[in-house]
Formats: C-alpha cells, structure tokens, sequence
C-alpha cells in the first residue's frame, strides 16, 4: 500500500466541492491504489455545513479515505498538504463576467499564497478554481516565494472538455476520437479554443467542420459556455467543474496519455505570450510534471486571439498590483526555475563536492 497523501479542498462547503470531494475520495482523481487524507477548508460561517460533509464522507465508507479534517484557517487546513484545489471563492451571478469577481475574490488569494507557503509540502501542487482563476492563481503564486511558480496552475480544462464535447456532438463522434484541441489564455470570455491542430483519427477537424460556424459559432459558445449554465440553471457550473478539476490533477499526477490536454500555467514566453502571467497552454504530463507542446504553427487569426486574452490577463494583473508583491515578479520570467531555486541548490552541492543529478524541471 502506498503512503497516504494529503489533499486540500478550500470551499469544500460549496457546489463544486459538494461532487469533488466524493470523487478524490473514490480515487477518481490520484488512482484507486493511492490511500487520501482529505483537509477541508471554509470560513467559519460554514463549519456547520461543513461538518455534514464531512459526515456524509465518513458514511460512504471510501477503503482510500483514510482521515478527513475540517479547518477554518487555511493554515491549519494547508499543514503538510501534496495538492491543495483552491475552490473557495463567491461564483458570479448573471450579467456578471469573471473579472467582477476580482475585488471580491483576490484577497482570498494572498493569504492562502502565503499560508501554501509557510505550511504546505514543499512539492505541493496546487490548482485555482475559484474565479477569477488565472489571476487569482498568479495572486497565489506571488505571494509564496518559496515555492516555485509553476507548482501554481488554474483550471482551463473545463473549457478544454466543453470545447471537446461540443465538437464532438457537432461531428456526430466520441470525445475520444477528437485530439489535439488547445484553449489559450484566460478562463473568460477571451479565452481561444483552438482547432486548428484538432484531428479527427488523422483528419484535420477544420477540414470536417464549416469555417464559419467554428469563428462564427463555435468559438462564442464556448467563451460564452459558463454564462449560458448560469442563465439556465441560475448557479454556476458545478459537476462539471468538479470533473474538470479531477482531470486536471489526474494529468497532472498520472500523465497524459496520446492527447495534450490544456492548463493555466506561468508563461514562460513560448509562442510569444508575454511572462508574468498564468495562461492556458497546451501541456502533455508525465511522471508529475507538465510541459508545453511546442512547434504547433500559428496563423494571424490565432496569434490575434492569442493577443487579445493576452492584453486581459496583463490588465487583470494590472488591477490586483497592490496585491503582488515586487519581489516576486522577477522568477515570473523564469517560472520553470531553470536559473532559480533548483540551480542555486544544485551549486551549494558541488561545493560541497557531493554528486549531483541535474534537473531543469521541477513542476
Ligand atoms: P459556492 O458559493 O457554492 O461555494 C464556494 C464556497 O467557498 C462557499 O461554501 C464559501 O463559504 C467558500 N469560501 C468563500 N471564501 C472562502 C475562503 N476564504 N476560504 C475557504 N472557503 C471559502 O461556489 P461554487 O459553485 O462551488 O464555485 C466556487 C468558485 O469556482 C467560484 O468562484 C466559481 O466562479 C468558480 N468556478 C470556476 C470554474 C473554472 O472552470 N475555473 C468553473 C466553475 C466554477
Ligand atoms: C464556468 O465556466 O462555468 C465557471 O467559470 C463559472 C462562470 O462564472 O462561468
């Protein structure tokens, strides 16, 4: 048997935690051979839901569930944790977009930044649902200087299924047989879901699909996907983003398999996104950490939807500034830490004469 690991849910009083939590539980999220320890976090209005959970958790008698915590501090609730999904945050509600949720939901982020920092694992990884979640994870990111960027992710995957499933209903297949699907940039209304590279058993998608129901349909309703539940169900999306979070740290964890898969990560600059800013990408994972598919070619029209989700984000960052502090920015430039904390540890040993296996990844 495997040792345990820790896992954190903030919010785990609210809809998205009300399926996740089941799921990390039945092993849906690390695998049916890796034994949990599940930490809750809420505020304190929410402790009395909370504890209900925590009951109904310890009545469905999951074999990997091996102790189940409830905090109201995220420090308490982040003590020792491997992957923390930061879920708590306010949903927004009709004729909202996602960056209204700024002001309300940032501040969350900084504290639980610097509380990640001061309690969590070292390796922790960590995944921003609560929106809005690419800054709000960058607003993490920043505030925990000892670990690296790129332990810090948010949730596009959600996009990436609904960009799948639609696809494939249009085409009249299974998900399965559609691959190589990207959305870049921000979970928002600016996001690009890209098919340009999407294939069908080796056929490109665009030559199976009408060009203007993909830029004059397709790619609205997928922006527009998280808007359109909230009308019809009058709450924001929540099974379905608790499937996506699993999907996510299951990639993320246990690899991707013949398909990339896309996450909010640090820039790092490839195909010419600014750094400094948690964008989606194309990733393929494997033994625990994710890399960017590069080389994938790129038209004027996809370099312009690239820039303007781009120019969101760097707006976004613009608002929450007094939010990230300064000296933080510089290892934005380097999120891989190719010339940061691995490097400077991997010097102190070779000083130390000691034989050292170099590594230009640690996410
Ligand atoms: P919800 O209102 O049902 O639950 C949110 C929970 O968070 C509440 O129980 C609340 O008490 C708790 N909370 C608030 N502040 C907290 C804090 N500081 N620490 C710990 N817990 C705190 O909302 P929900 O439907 O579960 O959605 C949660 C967030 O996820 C929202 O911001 C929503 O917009 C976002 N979301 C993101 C995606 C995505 O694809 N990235 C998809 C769906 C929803
Ligand atoms: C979604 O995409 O469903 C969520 O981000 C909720 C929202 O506000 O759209």
């Amino acid at each position: 048997m495997k040792p345990a690991v820790r896992v954190t849910v903030t919010g785990a009083a609210g809809n998205i935690a009300y399926s996740l939590l089941f799921k990390i539980a039945a092993g849906e999220m690390l695998g049916d051979d890796q034994p949990i320890i599940l930490q809750l976090v809420e505020i304190p209005q929410a402790m009395g839901a909370l504890r209900g959970v925590a009951m109904e958790l310890e009545d469905c008698a999951f074999p990997l569930l091996q102790q189940v915590s409830i905090h109201d501090n995220p420090e308490e609730g982040f003590k020792g944790v491997h992957y923390a999904l930061l879920v708590g945050a306010r949903p927004r509600g009709p004729g909202m977009e996602r960056k209204d949720l700024l002001e309300a939901n940032a501040a969350i982020f900084s504290g639980q930044g610097k509380a990640l920092n001061d309690f969590a694992n070292p390796d922790v990884r960590v995944l921003v649902v609560g929106n809005p979640a690419n800054t709000n994870a960058l607003i993490a990111s920043r505030n925990a200087p000892d670990l690296s960027p790129s332990q810090f992710t948010a949730m596009t995957r959600l996009d990436h299924q609904r960009a799948k499933g639609i696809l494939a209903n249009r085409l009249g297949v299974t998900v399965n047989e559609v691959k190589g699907v990207t959305i870049w940039g921000n979970h928002s209304a600016t996001q690009f879901p890209d098919l340009h590279h999407a294939n069908v058993h080796g056929e490109p998608v665009l030559s199976l699909i009408d060009g203007a129901w993909y830029k004059g349909q397709y790619i609205s309703l997928i922006q527009k996907r998280g808007a359109a539940i909230i009308n019809a169900r009058g709450a924001s999306s929540a099974a379905s983003a608790a499937q996506a979070a699993i999907n996510h740290m299951r990639s993320w964890a246990l690899g991707t398999d013949d398909d990339w898969v896309s996450m909010a990560i640090p820039s790092d600059g490839s195909y010419g996104v600014a750094t400094g800013i948690i964008y989606s990408f194309p990733v393929r994972c494997n033994y625990g950490r994710y890399e960017i598919v590069q080389g994938l070619e790129l038209n004027e029209f996809s370099r312009q939807q690239m820039k303007e989700t781009e120019q969101e984000l760097l707006a976004e960052m613009a608002d929450v500034d007094h939010l990230l502090p300064p000296e933080t920015a510089a290892r934005m430039t380097d999120p891989f830490g190719r010339a940061g904390l691995v490097n400077d540890i991997d010097e102190e040993c070779l000083r130390a004469g000691s034989i050292v296996v170099k590594t230009d990844r640690i996410c």
